[in-house]
This record gives structure tokens, C-alpha cells and sequence, in this order.
């Protein structure tokens, strides 16, 4: 299985510090905060993977990771983003780096107290389709500002509703999806949504379509970094108490 860890974007609701730094470049607690995902997947069992990043401080990655043998990666391949045209517009730049293999992609900005080596082992397993990593999440205020899916009676995601007004259910879809390759071949035939990108949402809610998504429940504390400025100081008041990656 290939890895392909996400590290463009804007960051806005970071503002003002992400106009001078790239967001996964911010430290969580004592290191950069994309050597977390780096660090997951490794510990997944991934040790190939593509960085894929954008903006002006593209470089700094390359002075913090170099080839990844610091971190225990195998091949470390970088791919640059042009502009922020969503999640599934940066891993469509990894078409060719992931070519026929199963991928799982991570956004950087997500932290994760334990491994989700399982989610791999099941999805190499799977063989086909999509598997994706939910969260439990009680709160609906929270649930209104993140991906949630709708299951069945039977435990099948129905479909995903992103920031719903009434959340179907009390998860929330994490930034850890796993694909077969054909991923590519529905990246290829998105169109732009009302905010102008191509949305992993829609990449899901095909999948879902074709009934072929699976989905595991991660155990312990789920961070996302970049969610507001509270977040980021709640994600970091986390790690530094409690460490993460914990296998
Ligand atoms: P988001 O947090 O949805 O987007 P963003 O990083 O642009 O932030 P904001 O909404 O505050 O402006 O993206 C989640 C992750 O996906 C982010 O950490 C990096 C990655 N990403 C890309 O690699 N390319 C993109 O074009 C976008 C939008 C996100």
C-alpha cells in the first residue's frame, strides 16, 4: 500500500499565521505537525509515500524530511500543488506515483492517538473500493462543521452529508481514507464544487454510490489542527499531556 500525506491548502482559519508559514509546518507540541502523519504512516506499515504540498514554503519541507530516512521511510516523493483546488484536486497529483496500488491518504493537519494499522490490514484485505476512518462525535454543534456519514441499520454508510444542519449520525469522517486506484478515474470526472474545488465528499459519496465503502471506528483522540485556533491550542494541549501515535 502507497501513502500520500496532503500538505496544501490555505489554511485561513488559521489566519494570521498561516500567511507566513505553511499550517503543517506550526509545531504541535515539540515538532512540525506534519511529521505526525509522517510518523502514522509509518507506523501503519506505509513506507512509500508521496508528500504532496503547495505555496511558498514548499522548501522547508525538503530541509525538514529530506529523503524520509530519518523517519523510516523506503521512497519519499514530493508533488507541488499550484493552487488550493481541494483534497481530491492534490491527490489527483498522485496518480502517477500510486499508479495500480491500493493508496491511504492523510491530511496533515489530523492527529491520532493511536494507529490505524488495522484500517490498512482491513483494506489490503478489502482489496477493492473504499474504506474510510470515522470518529465518534457527540457534539451536533461540532457535527455541523465536518463531514458526517448516514448509516443503515446494517452498518452501511448510506451516504456523507458535509456540514449538515440536522447531522444523520453522532461521527464524523476523519482525513484518512484508503482507495483502490480506480480513485483517479473518479477524480478525473468531478466538477468544481460552489466553492470553486474538487471535493473529497463527492470522491466518497461515489464510492458509497457504487456500494463499495467501508468504514472502521478510530479508537481514542482525533485532532484536527486545523479546524480554528482553538483546535490547533486543544490539539496541542493533547499531544503534550498524552503524546500521540501510540501503537
Ligand atoms: P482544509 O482544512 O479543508 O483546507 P485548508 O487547509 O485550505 O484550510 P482552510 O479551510 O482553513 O482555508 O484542508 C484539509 C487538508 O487538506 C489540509 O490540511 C491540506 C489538504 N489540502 C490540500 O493539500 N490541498 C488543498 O487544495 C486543500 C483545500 C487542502
Amino acid at each position: 500500500m502507497k501513502g500520500v500525506i496532503l500538505a496544501g491548502g490555505s489554511g485561513t482559519r488559521l489566519h494570521p499565521l498561516t500567511r507566513i508559514t505553511n499550517k503543517h509546518l506550526l509545531p504541535i507540541y515539540d515538532r512540525p505537525m506534519i511529521s505526525y502523519a509522517i510518523e502514522a504512516l509509518v507506523l501503519a506499515g506505509i513506507n512509500e509515500m508521496m508528500l504532496v504540498t503547495g505555496g511558498t514554503h514548499a522548501g522547508e519541507f525538503l530541509r525538514l524530511l529530506g529523503n524520509g530516512e530519518e523517519y523510516g521511510i523506503d521512497r519519499l516523493f514530493y508533488a507541488y500543488q499550484e493552487r488550493p483546488g481541494g483534497i481530491a484536486e492534490a491527490l489527483g497529483l498522485a496518480e502517477r506515483f500510486v499508479a495500480d496500488d491500493p493508496v491511504l491518504v492523510m491530511l496533515a493537519d489530523n492527529i491520532v492517538e493511536h494507529s490505524f494499522r488495522s484500517t490498512v490490514e482491513a483494506f489490503a484485505d478489502q482489496g477493492k473500493g473504499a474504506r474510510i476512518l470515522l470518529t465518534e462525535e457527540d457534539d451536533p454543534v461540532h457535527l455541523r462543521h465536518l463531514g458526517v456519514p448516514e448509516l443503515d441499520g446494517e452498518g452501511h454508510v448510506v451516504a456523507i452529508h458535509e456540514k449538515p444542519q440536522t447531522p444523520p449520525s453522532s461521527y464524523a469522517v476523519t482525513g484518512i481514507y484508503c482507495y483502490d486506484p480506480q480513485v483517479f478515474e473518479v477524480i478525473g470526472h468531478l466538477e468544481p464544487s460552489g466553492r470553486g474545488e474538487l471535493e473529497i465528499t463527492d470522491v466518497n459519496n461515489w464510492y458509497v454510490g457504487q456500494g463499495e465503502m467501508a468504514f472502521d471506528v478510530l479508537q481514542g483522540f482525533w485532532g484536527d489542527a486545523g479546524e480554528s485556533i482553538e483546535a490547533y491550542y486543544a490539539v496541542n494541549d493533547y499531544v503534550r499531556a498524552n503524546g500521540a501515535n501510540k501503537s
